[in-house]
């Protein structure tokens, strides 16, 4: 069995658990549910090598819209990795930052169809693209076996995607991400950011960690303080991006001694509280 065939097996086998757990075989994030407008207004992106967490790729493509010159990812979720490569080709062959929502459609046959469609248009130009659009078209074929007519469109819905939340973000001209999606090779590593090793061997001017301090223990924060030091350069910055509730006081006594700390604007959230859109960390003196 190829690992794509492996990727696909356990995709299929994804249950409620695998809704709440962040683990190699997740359910993904459709779209992200953070107010990025407002972020990324107040942060400098321009020619900065980025790296960012996948989640629903959103992070990535707001990046490269406000002038990065290059965006690399990571995710512990394989499967972040693969829609990433979805949202690109609709970004590139629909020419729409999101796909369109079942209810644009008649029925799940005619959603799957769509996703079909868009399958024959691709034309991978690297190793990554290539596995990746093996990876759906694979899917494709057993979710029409599996679920007939409702295929693939009724499998996203239903289980890959995490709950449909509203889509918050969207950006109408889409020609800055086009351009930087086809000279652009973005790395991207399926790996646990609070790990020993993450395999990631660069450093870079923004670094975007959203919602992952809100997740870790004793333990992964340690791990994941010292790996986010190292990757950022010296004259680099790390957005702690939130959605549910501020960096508590804790985490912010615990980075203090190597990172400061600059307060992006407030904002309602989600759930109607009021919280910053998010942290920005420099780092204010060497590792010791
Ligand atoms: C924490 S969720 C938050 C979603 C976010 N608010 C958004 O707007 O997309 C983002 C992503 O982080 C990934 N993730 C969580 N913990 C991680 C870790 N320790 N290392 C790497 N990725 C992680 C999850 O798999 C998920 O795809």
């Amino acid at each position: 069995m190829t690992d794509v065939e492996n990727d696909v097996n356990e995709t299929l086998k994804i249950s409620y658990i695998s809704k709440i757990a962040f683990c190699k075989y997740s359910s993904v994030y459709p779209y992200s549910n953070e107010k990025l407008n407002v972020l990324f207004k107040n942060l400098d992106l321009n020619d900065k090598d980025v790296l960012t967490v996948a989640g629903s790729g959103d992070h990535a493509f707001y990046s490269y819209n406000n002038g990065a010159n290059n965006v690399d990812l990571f995710d512990v979720n394989l499967l972040a990795k693969y829609y990433y490569y979805l949202r690109t080709w609709i970004i590139k062959y629909y020419n729409s930052f999101y796909f369109d929502t079942i209810n644009k459609f008649k029925n799940y046959n005619e959603f799957s169809r769509y996703f079909g469609i868009l399958f024959n248009l691709v034309n991978p130009t690297s190793e990554d693209e290539e596995k990746a659009h093996e990876y759906w078209k694979l899917l494709y074929e057993k979710c029409s076996i599996k679920w007939k007519n409702n295929g693939l469109g009724f499998f996203l819905r239903s289980k890959l995607f995490r709950g449909d939340t509203e889509r918050i973000n969207s950006i109408s001209d889409l020609s800055v991400i086009k351009d930087k999606l086809a000279n652009n090779y973005s790395d991207f590593y399926n790996c646990d950011i609070t790990g020993d090793q993450t395999g990631i061997d660069k450093v870079y001017d923004v670094i975007f960690l959203s919602n992952i301090f809100e997740y870790v223990d004793d333990e992964e924060i340690k791990r994941l303080k010292y790996n986010i030091y190292r990757l950022l350069k010296d004259d680099g910055y790390i957005v702690l991006s939130n959605v549910r509730e501020n960096l508590t006081q804790i985490n912010e006594n615990f980075l203090s001694d190597v990172f400061s700390f600059e307060k992006l604007p407030i904002i309602l959230n989600l759930s109607g509280s009021f919280i910053n859109s998010g942290v920005v960390l420099t780092k204010k003196r060497r590792w010791r």
